[in-house]
């Protein structure tokens, strides 16, 4: 199994002097975490150049949060994955819930984006998760079924595409899902790409993500089948970030 993936989703946070901040701090605090993790952090786009160039050379990726389905084009107000390849970002999130949510974004919008993100060379952290009310009917399995089928584009499990389990439900709440829910999600999102994808389905990471924080961020990551963890708050307290790097397994 490939070394797990710890990436934080700064979304909408980080004026220039407080984004400086944090990636600084990152950059001489990750000497302590040990190298069992690969680490990422997806600022806002206003925020990648200043990443980049602050943590250039160290372990860290920068990746965006979203990008256009185009290459460019009369898109007024979009990002296109080949703008973020040329800041110097490596990864960026797709069809994260809030997108989902805010910006209607559909499982056939967020295949096509993951698409222009392979062509552009950006590595695509796909995200499905389920609505308390879809868990509650107990429709978790189909919601996440459906989004894997609808998100991930042929090829897919060919590349370094990365799944993220985030349960709405769960994302910035403070509730996180169980060890026994993870496992179950995670196993099930194993076998739907395998099923999807036949062999190479054995090869994609799925991080799980969801109030993950410096507390429960080593039994998160001792769960089977997760493959690392997409934090969203914890990941803007440069020392908090870094102790969840640091409960990784490589
Ligand atoms: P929180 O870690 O703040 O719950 O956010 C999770 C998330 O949405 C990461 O993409």
């Amino acid at each position: 199994m490939s070394r797990q993936l710890i990436a934080g989703n700064w979304k909408m946070n980080g004026l220039t002097a407080d984004a400086d901040g944090l990636a600084q701090a990152l950059r001489d605090g990750v000497g302590q975490v040990g190298d069992a993790a690969e680490l990422v952090v997806c600022p806002p786009f206003t925020q990648i150049a200043g990443a980049v160039r602050i943590l250039a050379g160290s372990r860290f990726a920068v990746g965006g949060q979203d990008c256009h389905m185009a290459a460019k084009g009369a898109h007024t107000g979009d990002i296109a994955a080949p703008m973020l390849r040329d800041l110097g970002a490596t990864h960026v999130i797709l069809g994260h819930s809030e997108r989902r949510q805010n910006h209607k974004e559909l499982d056939e919008t967020v295949r096509e984006k993951v698409v222009a993100a392979t062509e552009a060379g950006l590595v695509p952290i796909v995200c499905v998760g389920e609505t308390e009310d879809q868990r509650s009917a107990d429709g978790h399995e189909d919601t996440v079924g459906w989004q894997i089928k609808g998100s991930l584009p042929h090829g897919f499990a060919d590349g370094p595409g990365v799944v993220a389990y985030e349960p709405v439900w769960a994302i910035g709440t403070g509730r996180t899902a169980t060890g026994d829910d993870v496992a179950t999600m995670h196993a099930f999102i194993r076998a739907e790409l395998v099923r999807q994808f036949g062999d190479a389905g054995h090869g994609v990471r799925i991080l799980y993500g969801g109030s993950v924080n410096a507390g429960n961020a080593a039994a998160l990551l001792a769960v089977p089948e997760v493959g690392g963890a997409l934090v969203g708050g914890a990941s803007l307290a440069a020392a908090d970030f870094l102790a969840i790097a640091a409960a990784a397994r490589g």
